[in-house]
């Protein structure tokens, strides 16, 4: 294996994802984690006292379990094990089973999974050192070189670095061997499971920067000009002392990342004496003259290069990019970004990529950030846990503001205190409570060292609903958390997310700078009249629940109700207990415009936590309606089913495939009032309704609608303060043509139709893109229509699918937003769910050429689609 230097220092980085050995053998959780504690990490801890002592937690035993495991072994034998590149998710290869939890996406991710990679060093590597970069594994990693237990780290949406230098053998062949262990009930969501994120190897001198030890700051910038601070952790990691020069250029990035010729600033070289087996900060301040700024339309970038001499040889080089760009929150006015407000429109997301599962596949993330550009969205909060570096290299380059989210839970776990809520007891009985003591700080520092330096990142949230907002002692903890945040930067505010009112008025705010609501649209103006100084936002808003396409009547704005065949209406009327409709959350920001806006649960429907239709029987108590109880009971009974088969959300805005729902345009309306839009809802295709009420609403950035049915008019609505749709709630069902003309201060606006369909008759394929890199990563995500003769979608048809290619592409995945389909995500073949379905590509590395998809169903003509793989 070589090594490319990126300059002419030691510095080398390599993705190290190809040619991996997999197995499942074994595949049992033993229940004994790793003692990682006698493993010393890297990251340093304070060693702080924790305080909450007394709180009873769930003590998994530990040991070093496996040592004499025969997979970590050198010559194990491992030509039997399945060959895989990484990233990799195991569990979304399913199958689907229904015995197992709705909740966490009826998957397989529980239990164990071994990972082995041969890999030879040629050279001595004299006075260097060789990492192994993890950006995440799912979870509980412990990872052995040649044979030998080297280190792991428990939280699986971690980034984390091993040193493989000490156990490493020169000219001959190496053996990593990565053992993974998913305990049950250890979730709330899918989690996926395996290496799902990308895995390097870096060389560095041991004189060098250390990992993720660039942090830059602009601590005043003006039309003229920014400062720029640059901090630099610096190691020698030899026994001799070092003589030092450090220096530091800028340079502009353009929008492809291609760094400009000549640098816009050049520090002094930085002379210092750094004594052997010591570390040390140096901070170089540089200036960019006439700066330009970061912003959600110019995504202006500069990079910091930094070289470091040592005794007169040049040992590292590190680029950090960056962007220059001022943020606040103030309490009166929310967000500002370079002076000006910004309304957070914000959404949360998982990190599973639907299909393909949480292996990370950057066009997959790129592909939902357009799609929720589209929308109008400019904010994303990583729910509930430390992002992949894409995602927020992505946000960095498209636009897009991040709320960086490190825990959902801390000490405590997910158990509500006793009396509040005995129907729950904690069932994640070993969520990362079981890890807390030991890691948060490390998890948090980590956290906060790789992803400080993106401009898309404007508030840390250290937690989401945790369980000690209810207790009297809960802000000593956020306090700590809080304060190791600070520690790490204080240039971005702190926030937390919170499903309880207590912990706005308790003091437990005061450890915060600003506060999150979750679902309290009615919070944002008591809380900021009591704490004049401390902005607001929703930091969780609306989970309303619907499935694209479904529709049921009559309509109903009952919360938790559910029908039989598992979906939910796409009335966009129904939510959970807890929850909200779009136009409430709304509403509530527009009784208080000094909150900040809002992150609505969720962008995207994701693996897991099917509410209304959690895991188990018990949920029929979500039925409000004996009738509807009574017909789920009924059909659970004929089915022999004790579980529901849902096993995928229903709280996205846009569904599992990537196809909007209705509710994507009620949030396009809001979120960009100068797009020309209107959407009706529903379908038009109801030949069992003739003559029934069927209720239609229109989403629109107009203030005057006017619906007609078969060219007449059911009468004209104005828009009135807190209205955020436009109703006919009376519409009596005719086939045919259904049609809305809006105007927007008197001037026409936009218009749309429904009409009912011809019967099914083809095949229509629409690619995202045509034009694809063929790099074996590149994705071409294809929308597989069922049309009428006219080419209008036909709503309500699930016909069968099959797929086939030909030319340097392979089909990835399958899908079609049913939240309760359990066909495999992979193969070639899918039923399209209410007229539509989706067929990812992949190119094959180095095979330019063109690709055909070619797609079938019985009954219905086929179609072919030609692609190019470049
Ligand atoms: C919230 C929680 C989310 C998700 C959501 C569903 O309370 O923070 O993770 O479970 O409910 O409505």
């Amino acid at each position: 294996m070589t090594l490319e230097t990126q300059s002419d220092s030691v510095r080398a980085r390599i993705l190290f994802n190809a040619d991996w050995r997999f197995s499942r053998e074994r595949g049992a959780s033993s229940g004994q984690p790793l003692d990682y504690v006698n493993l010393r990490p890297w990251i340093d801890t304070t060693g702080t006292e924790l305080i909450n002592e007394g709180v009873q937690k769930p003590k998994r035993p530990t040991s070093n379990p496996d040592i004499d495991e025969p997979f970590t072994k050198l010559d194990f034998d491992d030509s039997g094990w399945r060959l895989l590149n990484l990233p990799h998710d195991w569990a979304i290869e399913g199958p689907f089973a229904q015995e197992l939890s709705g909740e966490t996406g009826k998957l397989p991710w529980q239990g164990v999974g071994w990972y082995r990679k041969r890999f030879t060093v040629e050279t001595e590597l004299d006075d260097q050192c060789l990492f192994l970069d993890v950006d995440g594994a799912m979870s509980h990693s412990a990872i052995w070189l040649n044979g030998t237990l080297i280190g792991g780290w428990p939280y699986g949406y971690s980034s984390y670095r091993i040193d493989l230098t000490p156990h490493l053998r020169f000219g001959a062949e190496n053996v990593l061997a990565i053992r993974l262990d998913n305990p049950e009930n250890s979730s709330r969501w899918y989690p996926g499971a395996g290496i799902y994120r990308n895995i390097w190897l870096v060389r560095t001198s041991r004189v060098r920067i250390q990992h993720w030890g660039v942090f830059i700051t602009t601590p005043r910038v003006t039309a003229r000009e920014a400062i720029v601070n640059i901090d630099l952790t610096l190691e020698n990691t030899t026994e001799a002392d070092g003589e030092l020069i450090l220096c530091s250029s800028i340079f502009e990035l353009d929008d492809k990342g291609r760094r400009a010729k000549k640098p816009v600033a050049v520090s002094e070289g930085c002379q210092l004496k750094l004594g052997g087996n010591t570390q040390t900060l140096r901070t170089q301040v540089l200036r960019i003259r006439k700066p330009r700024l970061w912003s959600l339309k110019n995504r202006q970038r500069y990079v910091a290069v930094t070289t470091l001499q040592s005794n007169g040889l040049h040992v590292d080089t590190v680029e950090t990019p960056f962007g220059v760009r001022t943020i606040r929150f103030d309490a009166a006015h929310g967000f500002i970004l370079n002076g000006e407000q910004v309304e957070l429109k914000g959404v949360c997301l998982h990190h599973d990529q639907g299909a393909l599962g949480t292996a990370i596949h950057r066009r997959a993330l790129e592909r939902q950030l357009e799609l929720l550009q589209s929308m109008g969205c400019n904010s994303i909060r990583t729910s509930h846990n430390p992002p992949a570096p894409e995602l927020l290299e992505l946000c960095d380059t498209m636009g897009m503001l991040v709320m960086d989210e490190a825990f959902d839970c801390w000490r405590r776990g997910k158990k509500w205190p006793a009396g509040m809520d005995e129907k729950a007891p904690n069932i994640r009985y070993f969520d990362y409570a079981t890890d807390f003591d030991n890691w948060h700080e490390r998890d948090l520092r980590a956290l906060i060292r790789r992803d400080r330096n993106h401009p898309s990142v404007i508030l840390w949230s250290i937690g989401n609903e945790v369980i000690e907002q209810w207790y009297p002692d809960g802000w000593k903890l956020a306090s700590r958390l809080a304060g190791i945040v600070r520690e790490e930067d204080r240039t971005r505010p702190i926030t937390s997310a919170f499903n309880g009112e207590v912990a706005a008025y308790s003091g437990f705010q005061t450890a915060l700078d600003i506060m999150g609501f979750n679902y309290k649209p009615k919070a944002y103006a008591a809380f900021l009249e009591a704490n004049p100084t401390m902005p607001a936002l929703g930091s969780e808003t609306a989970s309303t629940l619907s499935t694209r396409g479904e529709y049921f009547f009559p309509v109903s704005e009952e919360k938790g109700t559910g029908q039989v065949n598992f979906q939910v209406s796409s009335y966009d009327l129904s939510t959970a207990s807890w929850s909200n409709t779009p136009d409430a959350e709304f509403q509530g920001l527009d009784e208080c415009p000094a909150a900040a806006g809002e992150y609505v649960w969720t962008g995207f429907d994701y693996l897991g936590e099917p509410t209304p239709y959690n895991s188990d029987t018990s949920n029929l108590l979500n039925f409000s309606d004996p009738e509807q109880r009574r017909l789920a009971e009924q059909e659970l009974a004929r089915l022999g089913q004790i579980r529901v088969p849902a096993r995928s959300s229903y709280f996205g805005i846009i569904d599992l495939a990537g196809f909007p729902k209705d509710r994507f345009y009620i949030y396009q309306a809001r979120w960009r009032p100068n797009l020309r839009m209107a959407h009706i809802l529903p379908h038009w295709n109801w030949p069992e309704r003739v003559g029934e009420v069927t209720p239609v609403h229109v989403y629109s950035s107009a203030d005057e609608a006017e619906l007609f049915l078969n060219g007449k008019s059911l009468g004209k609505r104005k828009r009135k303060r807190f209205q955020y749709r436009f109703r006919w709630d009376n519409v009596v069902y005719q086939p045919g043509v259904l049609k809305v003309v809006t105007t927007k201060d008197g001037k026409k606006w936009a218009t749309a139709t429904r009409r009912t369909t011809g019967p099914a008759h083809c095949l229509v394929l629409s690619p995202d893109r045509k034009t694809l890199a063929a790099d074996g990563h590149d994705l071409s995500f294809i929308t597989v229509t069922i049309a009428d003769p006219s080419g209008d979608r036909v709503p309500r048809t699930n016909s069968i699918v099959d797929f086939s290619v030909t030319g340097p592409a392979e089909i990835v995945a399958t899908d079609n937003g049913d939240p309760t389909s359990f066909e495999s995500f992979q193969g070639s073949r899918r039923r399209a769910f209410n007229g539509l379905a989706l067929v990812v590509l992949r190119t094959v590395a180095g095979s330019p050429g063109r690709i055909v998809l070619t797609a079938k169903s019985e009954g219905l003509s086929g179609a072919s689609i030609g692609l190019q793989s470049k």
